[in-house]
């Protein structure tokens, strides 16, 4: 079993953290479906619960699974395929109330597109209801930003992080079976950084393992900020491209899914900012951190990862 796959909360109520929006969220959906607003943008980090807030909305508004149309920006950039959307949004759906649309990575469409988009959404057909879903809210153009109830989903602090991991106990282990020792728990949650998505993949390695001590071992390799500031050491130094590329590999698959390109990249200039403020770090190596910055500066959304790694690989030149 994926755990990450395979659990989703499904009400309002069973979403940790992020009590503002979840709050705003069960207000909106009291309402009378002529005042509904029929766009959002929801934002916020990845693996914080977007797409699973949009599954809750679009059961609220009635939307049969059938329905429920979730779509990669990444992969469906151009005019055609807005115009695809538009053309099948007018059809009103055959069960339920609704049909929801959920965009990831909304930030994505290209200009053409955004034009067209922005004729859909300034005359919604009343049964369709479009949630534009990205990590850059900044980076959606205004006119489409402006038009949308804007839904901000946030990092989990520990205590809502310990939550999700009761939750997550409760369905894989209802009888109370599986005895994880506090240390291993507490670990768990300092390396899942707030985000219950990776707190979920650990949880699920953690559980693959039969004792304390290799479970202690195991989750040294889950610290996804542990991992960046690895990849970035040999990265910057020029190693051998062979084990940058394991480096690159570990951090890929401790992010988890959204615009994994762009989230990498955030991470290393966050660990450049990092080495930049710290007291211990001499002129030479801040030297090179502002070059690495310079280099990173620019999105990947045109490249997408074969830029990152171009990035990455011109950063020990
Ligand atoms: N706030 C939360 N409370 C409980 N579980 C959560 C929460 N946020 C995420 N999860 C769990 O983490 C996993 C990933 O969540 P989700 O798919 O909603 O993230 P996302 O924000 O859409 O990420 P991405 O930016 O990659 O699309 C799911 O298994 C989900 O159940
Ligand atoms: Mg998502």
């Amino acid at each position: 079993m994926n755990l990450a796959s395979s659990w989703r909360p499904k009400r309002f109520s069973d979403v940790r953290g992020n009590r503002a929006v979840v709050k705003l969220l069960i207000n909106t959906m009291k309402q009378d479906p002529v005042d509904m607003p029929h766009t959002f943008l929801l934002s916020g980090p990845p693996g914080t619960g977007k797409t699973t807030l949009a599954r809750i909305m679009a059961s609220k508004l009635k939307c049969h699974d059938l329905n429920f149309r979730e779509m990669n920006v990444a992969d469906n950039k151009g005019i055609d395929f807005v115009r695809k959307v538009n053309r099948e949004a007018r059809i009103p759906p055959l069960v339920g109330a609704a049909v929801v649309y959920l965009f990831d990575e909304a930030h994505q469409f290209t200009g053409a597109a955004k034009d067209a988009l922005l004729k859909l959404i300034e005359d919604t057909p009343p049964h369709a209801y479009f949630i534009f879903a990205t990590t850059e809210p900044t980076k959606v153009i205004p006119t489409i930003r402006s038009r949308c109830m804007k839904l901000q989903t946030e990092l989990l602090n520990d205590s809502d992080m310990t939550s999700v991991l009761e939750d997550v106990l409760e369905v894989v282990d209802p009888e109370g079976k599986i005895e994880i020792d506090e240390r291993v728990l507490d670990k768990l949650i300092e390396v899942s950084n707030g985000t219950p998505r990776n707190l979920v993949n650990n949880l699920q390695k953690v559980l693959s393992v039969p004792n304390r001590k290799d479970q202690l071992e195991l989750l040294k390799d889950c610290d996804s900020e542990a991992q960046v500031i690895d990849l970035c050491r040999a990265a910057f130094k020029g190693e051998d491209w062979q084990e940058i590329m394991v480096l690159y590999k570990q951090v890929k698959d401790n992010q988890g899914g959204g615009d994994i390109a762009e989230t990498v990249r955030r991470s290393i200039l966050g660990y450049c900012r990092s080495v930049l403020l710290s007291p211990n770090t001499n002129r030479r190596f801040a030297e090179k951190v502002v070059d690495v910055i310079d280099l990173f500066s620019s999105n990947t959304f045109d490249g997408g990862e074969a830029q990152l790694l171009a990035m990455l690989f011109n950063s020990g030149r």
